[in-house]
C-alpha cells in the first residue's frame, strides 16, 4: 500500500502548538486501522517571511501539488501585517488549489456546555463558499494620505461559484436533516446578494427532498445565537460563513475546537484542512492551548482521504477524553497541549 502524503505547515503561534498534537493523535488512529501517512513538514510560514520576504517558496504551491493533501496550523503574527500572511500562504493555496468548499462542522462535545442555552444539543456544518464573494482583489484606494481618502472594493459573485457550493450543501444535505439555510442580506445588498439568493434557489431545485429556508445574515446570526437548534447545513458566502462559524463554534463552547476542510471536492488538487482559530499570539508559547480544532481537521483529512472508519474513531477518541473530563483552559480545565493529546491518544486503543 502506498503511503498518503501529507504536506504539514505548522505556521506560526500556537499552530507550532496544537500541530504536534494533532499529527500524534491522527497517526494513533493510522496505526490501528492500517494506513500509512507520509508527513513532509515545511517550514512555511512567518519565520520564513522574515528571512526570504515572503511567506512560501517561490515554487510552493508546486511542492503542495504533490501531495495528497495539507494539514495546516495557524499563521499570523502581531508584527507582520494579516494581509501578508493571509493573502501570501492562505489564500494562493486555497484558490489555486480550487479548493471552493470550506466545510466547518459544529458540534456539542461531552462536557462543553452551550455558553447561552445550556439544554441545547448543536450539530451543524457550515458550507462557506471559498473560492470568491467579498474575499476580493479587485479594488483600490484613491487620494492616498489626503482629507479625500477613499477605498473600495468589489465584490465578486459568479453563477458557478454560487451554484457549486449550493450544490455541496444541498448534497450534504440530502444525506443529513434534509434542510439548508441560506444567508443572504438581499435586502442591503442589492446586486450580489439577490443573484446569489437566484442561483441557490436554482440549484437546490435539483434536490427535491432539501427544504431550502433564505435567511437575512443579522437575523440568522442572532438565531444562531438563541436557537442553533434548528439549524443543520447552512450555506453562506466567504464572509457570511467565515463569520458565523466563529461565532457558531464560540456559542458551543471554545473556538480552539472549532475544524475546518478546505475542499476541492472533484479531487483534482490535494485539499487543506486546519482548525478555524488563528495563531492566538496571546497564548502561544505557553502550551495551553486548545489541540481539538487542529485533531478534529486531522479526522475530518483521514475521511477525504477515504478513510471514514479511522476519521469516526478518532472523534471517538477525543470526544471519550472530554467526556472523562480531561479538558483544556478554554474549555475549563486544567490539561496541557500535549497532556490533551496524550488523553486522546491513550483512549485510541
Ligand atoms: P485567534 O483565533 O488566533 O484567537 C482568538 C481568541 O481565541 C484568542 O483569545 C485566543 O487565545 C483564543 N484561541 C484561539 N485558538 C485557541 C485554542 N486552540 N485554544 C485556546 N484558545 C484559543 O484569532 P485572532 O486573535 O483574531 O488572530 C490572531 C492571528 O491569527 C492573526 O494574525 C490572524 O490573522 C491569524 N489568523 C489566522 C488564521 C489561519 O491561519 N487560518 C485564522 C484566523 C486568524
Ligand atoms: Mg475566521
Amino acid at each position: 500500500m502506498t503511503a498518503a502524503r501529507i504536506a504539514v505547515i505548522a505556521g506560526d503561534g500556537i499552530g507550532l502548538e496544537v500541530m504536534p498534537a494533532g499529527i500524534r493523535a491522527v497517526d494513533a488512529v493510522a496505526v490501528v486501522h492500517g494506513i500509512a501517512l507520509d508527513w513532509h513538514e515545511l517550514d512555511w510560514g512567518s519565520d520564513y517571511y522574515r528571512a526570504h520576504g515572503r511567506m512560501l517558496p517561490v515554487d510552493g504551491l508546486d511542492v503542495l501539488a504533490e501531495h495528497d493533501a495539507i494539514f495546516l496550523g495557524a499563521v499570523g503574527v502581531p508584527e507582520i501585517p494579516d494581509v501578508e500572511t493571509l493573502w501570501g500562504l492562505l489564500i494562493p493555496i486555497r484558490r489555486a488549489f480550487e479548493q471552493y468548499i470550506n466545510l466547518r462542522p459544529v458540534k456539542t462535545l461531552p462536557g462543553v456546555t452551550n455558553r447561552v442555552r445550556t439544554d441545547d444539543v448543536i450539530d451543524l456544518m457550515i458550507v462557506r463558499e471559498n473560492n470568491e464573494g467579498e474575499y476580493s482583489e479587485i479594488g483600490g484606494r484613491a487620494y492616498r494620505g489626503l482629507p479625500e481618502e477613499a477605498a473600495f472594493q468589489e465584490n465578486v459573485f459568479t453563477r458557478k461559484g454560487i451554484a457549486r457550493a449550493a450544490r455541496f450543501a444541498g448534497e450534504l444535505a440530502a444525506a443529513r436533516s434534509g434542510k439548508v439555510t441560506s444567508a443572504t442580506k438581499s435586502n442591503g445588498i442589492v446586486h450580489t446578494m439577490p443573484f446569489w439568493d437566484e442561483v441557490v434557489r436554482e440549484t437546490l431545485a435539483d434536490y427535491p427532498t432539501v427544504e431550502l429556508r433564505s435567511e437575512l445574515i443579522d437575523a440568522l446570526a442572532a438565531s444562531l445565537v438563541l436557537h442553533p437548534e434548528r439549524y443543520d447545513v447552512i450555506v453562506a458566502s466567504n464572509l457570511f460563513g467565515d463569520i458565523l462559524s466563529d461565532l457558531a463554534g464560540a456559542v458551543t463552547g471554545s473556538i480552539g475546537s472549532a475544524p475546518s476542510a478546505n475542499l476541492n471536492p472533484e479531487r483534482k488538487h490535494p485539499s487543506m484542512f486546519e482548525p478555524v482559530h488563528g495563531s492566538a499570539p496571546d497564548i502561544a508559547g505557553q502550551g495551553i492551548a486548545n489541540p481539538i480544532g487542529q485533531i478534529w481537521s486531522g479526522a475530518m483529512m483521514l475521511d477525504s482521504l477515504g478513510r471514514r472508519p479511522a476519521a469516526d474513531h478518532l472523534v471517538a477518541a477525543f470526544e471519550l477524553a472530554l467526556a472523562d473530563g480531561v479538558r483544556t483552559r478554554d474549555l475549563g480545565g486544567t490539561a496541557s497541549t500535549e497532556e490533551f493529546a496524550s488523553a486522546v491518544v491513550a483512549r485510541v486503543d
